[in-house]
């Protein structure tokens, strides 16, 4: 039987071309700085990023938490949103490893505004409580099910962070999704942040990686900290060379996953014992709630049939579209979906 795998867009597999690209890549040792491929994959980024430098790393985690140990020091709190994956899916690194705290505020749809976030800053004159260092947003966010972070509420926080002198970092994790479907450039999004983190490994379908980008100063300081939290890599151009594949050739994939993801839920749309807001389905990522049925027996039951779908907890299901599923494959997920909902 053919799985169709919908649980995540990291389930991808290197096409044969992206192998190719791998197999031909020119190495060095890159905690010499010596990889070429890597050396070439973090200027292209920094490039697309419209940032000085950037830094290749092995997961969007580190990325992130390598971001956030910068931007702060012990003590110091971090807001965002309570959905964010720094809060809900970073196993507490935050806490463990840069001694900070975690502010989450609940947002919109995982937007938070510049008004919810006025109000959880620390006020200076407080010594007993944390000091408010950054802000962090996700784009796309992927707990809100791939919302597109509006550039307007983007560019009130920029405001906000400078008028507080704080710092604001993007979990770009999918930002490559957001510009497909706004057409706003990686750098106009990146330009309000201090420091961005963007994966390779998501809808781009590389097999790892993640690439931070700032300033020179933020980076340089970035390389010694990768370095220090086990994350020196030495030929790793091998990987660097699918990431790079993967950002010259797979971008222009984005927008085809985001139509099957609306396709979905508007079939979706159709179950009474379904209830998904087809409006909130702007990228690749869609969840929806089951109304009347145990979200665990779904799953099981579309399993059963072929189709892998992700629970979210609390009778959310979550579909994730990606570049391994074809328009046949569309077809056969709602067949399957249309058998276990009736
Ligand atoms: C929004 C977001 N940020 C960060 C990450 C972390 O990426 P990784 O799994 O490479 O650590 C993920 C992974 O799913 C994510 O969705």
């Amino acid at each position: 039987m053919k799985i169709i795998d919908l649980r995540s867009d990291t389930v991808t597999k290197p096409s044969i071309e992206m192998r190719k690209a791998m197999y031909e890549a020119e190495v060095g040792d890159d905690v010499y700085k010596e990889d070429p491929t890597v050396n070439r994959l973090e200027s292209y980024t920094a490039e697309l990023l419209g940032k000085e430098k950037a830094l290749f790393v092995p997961t969007g985690l580190m990325g992130n938490q390598i971001c956030l140990n910068i931007l702060t020091h012990r003590n110091s709190e971090v807001i965002c949103d309570i959905g964010s994956h720094i809060f809900q899916y970073e196993s507490g690194t935050a806490a463990a490893s840069s001694g900070i705290q975690i502010y989450p505020v609940q947002g919109k749809n995982g937007i938070i505004t510049p008004e919810l976030v006025r109000a959880a800053i620390r006020p200076e004159s407080a010594y007993y409580m944390p000091r408010t260092k950054v802000v962090e947003i996700e784009n796309t966010h992927n707990r809100a099910g791939g919302i597109i972070q509006p550039i307007g509420n983007i560019q009130a926080l920029a405001h906000l962070v400078e008028e507080y002198g704080l710092a604001f970092h993007l979990d770009g994790a999918r930002l490559w999704n957001a510009c497909a479907e706004t057409n706003i450039s990686p750098d106009e999004y990146s330009k309000y942040f201090d420091s961005v983190s963007v994966c390779l490994s998501k809808g781009l379908g590389a097999p790892i990686g993640s690439v931070i980008a700032g300033e020179k100063g933020f980076i340089d300081e970035a390389f010694r900290l990768r370095k220090a939290w086990g994350g020196g890599m030495r030929q790793v151009g091998i990987i660097a060379a699918a990431g790079l594949y993967a950002l010259e050739n797979n971008m222009s994939k984005l927008k085809a996953d985001h139509q099957k993801a609306k396709l979905l839920a508007e079939f979706l749309n159709g179950f009474e014992n379904v209830n998904v807001n087809v409006d909130l389905v702007q990228t690749n990522i869609l969840a929806f709630e089951l109304k009347n049925i145990n979200d665990a027996d779904f799953i099981q039951k579309c399993k059963e049939n072929g189709l892998l779908v992700g629970p979210m907890g609390n009778g959310i299901v979550r579909i994730v579209t990606h570049m391994d599923i074809s328009d046949d494959d569309i077809t056969q997920a709602k067949s399957i979906l249309s058998k276990v909902l009736n």
